[in-house]
């Protein structure tokens, strides 16, 4: 396992990354990558700051080559794709493979699988992700109108995104994803692209070679379709959009409230999404197309009785909020907004009738 890249890199100063890029300190760690800001040391960069991504290995899984091979696919994933999309993506600015002495890597390859150790450079993007601010300030983590209008922009993204004969879908969108600026002077943009899938005539393909990215998400801001590996479009996104809403407006992530009802034993065991992927005891299992729909159905259910205690947001109309997610996250994806866009429209709409009101000041919010 990395434990500090930062040691790492600066032992081996004569390699190609240390000549060219010094580790500042640690940034964020999600479920596969962990982060570090990196200055630029070339001599025409100025000291330019960027962020060094390295993959975060579960040390019970270093014996299993396969394992490790796939996850460094979607580090090579993620480079790719991030080439094809900035600039709301961040851009891939250098791609190394360094000797990594503390990789615990057994077995026949070991050696190789050590002095391989991919890692990639990229743009530090502004600001910081709505989870983030969210665990900062609580939620809803900046006053309603400017979220309602961040959210609108996230849609305008999904639809480039969906757009084109070879569409994509976000797949993993959630607040850890989605980095905003306090301050507003940048446009949103996003992180995770390495769980994108690609859409083929409007529905998306797996692919084969993808190993860890072919597992069912994690319930929670996944679509019934998803978990139970059906037949999946665009709709999914919008889906996960409707799980934010909520997320933002009551402080209550849907994943807690799917742990809670999986937690009851009536839809079957579908293992864990804590760790990495690949424990092969406990990897996550689709559901059945009926379980699938009976458990979101059910989570529904539960957003929406949380809605009428918890919905926050001052100066707009709860109650269009309430309908709009709700909306959002209907099981069956005919009944959903059909496109960002739709939802778009009506987040714009619900915005043009909220009130400006200070913020924060939850008294006044009744
Ligand atoms: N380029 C960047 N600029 C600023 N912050 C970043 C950047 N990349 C990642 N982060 C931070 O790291 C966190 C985790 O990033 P990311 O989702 O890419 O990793 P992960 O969760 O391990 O991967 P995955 O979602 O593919 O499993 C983000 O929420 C964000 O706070
Ligand atoms: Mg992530």
């Amino acid at each position: 396992m990395i434990l500090n890249i930062g040691d790492v890199v600066r032992e081996r100063s004569s390699s190609p990354f240390a000549s060219a890029w010094r580790v500042e300190g640690y940034l964020a760690s999600g479920r596969h990558f962990r982060h570090y800001t990196v200055r630029n040391l070339m001599p025409d960069m100025d000291g330019h700051r960027a962020v060094l991504k390295v993959i975060k290995y579960d040390p019970r899984l270093t014996h299993d080559a396969d394992y490790v091979r796939s996850l460094r696919a979607r580090l090579r994933r993620e480079c790719e794709t991030l080439a094809h999309f900035s600039p709301r993506l961040p851009e891939p600015l250098d791609y190394f493979e360094i000797d990594n002495a503390q990789d615990q890597f057994e077995g026949f390859g070991a050696e190789q699988l050590r002095a391989q150790e991919p890692v990639l450079i990229q743009t530090l993007l502004h600001g910081a992700s709505l989870a983030q601010q969210m665990e900062d300030r609580g939620a809803p983590p900046a006053p309603a109108d400017t979220l309602l209008l961040t959210l609108a922009k996230v849609c305008g993204f999904l639809d480039e995104l969906h757009a084109g004969g070879r569409g994509w879908l976000f797949w993993a969108l959630s607040p850890e994803h989605i980095i905003v600026d306090p301050h507003q002077e940048h446009e949103p943009s996003f992180v995770g692209c390495s769980n994108f899938r690609m859409l083929s005539h409007g529905v998306v393909v797996d692919d084969p070679a993808a190993g860890v990215l072919n597992h069912p998400p994690e319930p929670g801001y996944a679509a019934p379709e998803a978990l139970c590996r059906g037949r999946s479009d665009h709709r999914v996104d919008v889906y996960a959009m409707g799980c934010l809403l909520f997320h933002l407006f009551t402080g209550t992530d849907p994943r807690d409230l799917a742990e809670d009802i999986l937690a009851r034993g009536q839809y079957g065991a579908h293992g864990s999404w804590d760790g990495d992927f690949e424990a092969s005891d406990a990897s996550p299992q689709p559901m059945s197309h009926g379980q699938a729909q009976a458990f979101c159905e059910e989570l529904r259910s539960s957003m929406e009785r949380f809605c009428r205690r918890n919905l926050k947001g001052l100066g707009i109309s709860r109650a269009r909020v309430r309908r709009m997610l709700l909306k959002a996250v209907r099981p069956d994806p005919d009944d959903r907004f059909q496109s960002p866009l739709e939802l778009r429209d009506s987040l714009l709409a619900t915005l043009s009738r909220s009130r400006p009101v200070a913020w924060p000041d939850p008294a006044i919010d009744s």
